[in-house]
């Protein structure tokens, strides 16, 4: 039987003595593609975070690859290919786009991989070539949120989350982050995206869960292929 890349049982989590998420439950597999959607305030973030090891749960089970979550920090979760990509992306926009990519795996000493991985990045992302020198804090906000994400794949990472990437760009940029979160998810990464707005029926083979008040209220299931158009990012 195929095992779930991440199952979450019962999970309860929230700040402090309150409680944002309760009782949810879902699984996911490699190379799945999932939506997260839910209005300001549902708890997409805390559930990102406690999947990613930032936010600890109350209650419940988080499990990767059938190992127990709940005691790991965030830097092991890593490690273990959880990769997640905040709101606010987080750049350092006082360093260039290639050392932004470098930073992220500043830990590993093996410079032949590391290298090899921004070269396969740059590659992948063209615009990354052009501006692989000059400071992130020029780019657009589409381009920061690739480099954003092009900086957690340097990671190699099974399982991303992106918290609301399509913030604050152009359709055309959206449809590109959209484009790329279907390519990855179809290359084996499980891509889970967070988002207010809700247009499931634009993102043939992509499981959309609804959050409401901390609570999984629906989901659908995946329909087709993989690849949410810009009806899904809007
Ligand atoms: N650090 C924190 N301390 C206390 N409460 C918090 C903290 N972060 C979030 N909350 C609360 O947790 C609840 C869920 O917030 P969360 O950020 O997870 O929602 P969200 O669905 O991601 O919202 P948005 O669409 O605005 O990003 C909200 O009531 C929020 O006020
Ligand atoms: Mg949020």
């Amino acid at each position: 039987m195929r095992m779930p890349l991440l199952q979450v049982e019962s999970l309860a989590a929230g700040y402090g003595k309150g409680e944002v998420l309760d009782d949810i439950s879902f699984a996911l597999f490699p190379g799945s593609l999932a939506y997260f959607l839910g209005p300001c305030g549902s708890g997409k973030t805390t559930l990102f975070m406690a999947i990613a090891g930032i936010v600890r749960p109350k209650r419940g089970m988080i499990r990767f690859d059938g190992e127990d979550l709940r005691r790991k920090r965030p830097t092991e979760l890593l490690a273990r290919g959880i990769a997640y990509v905040p709101h606010n992306r987080l750049l350092c926009s006082s360093l260039s786009v290639r050392e932004n990519l470098l930073a992220a795996v500043w830990r590993d000493t093996d410079r032949a991989r590391v290298e090899e991985q921004a070269a396969r990045l740059v590659h992948r992302l063209p615009f990354l070539k052009a501006c692989e020198h000059q400071s992130a804090s020029r780019l657009t906000d589409g381009e920061r949120q690739l480099l954003a994400i092009a900086r957690a794949l340097m990671t190699r990472p099974r399982l991303l989350l992106l918290d609301d990437p399509f913030d604050a760009l152009s359709p055309a940029e959206a449809d590109e982050v959209a484009g790329l979160g279907a390519e990855l998810a179809g290359e084996g990464t499980a891509v889970v995206i967070a988002q207010r707005s809700a247009a499931p029926a634009a993102c043939a083979g992509v499981t959309a869960y609804l959050l409401d008040a901390g609570r999984l209220s629906r989901s659908q299931a995946p329909q087709g292929p993989a690849r949410p158009g810009l009806a899904a990012a809007s």
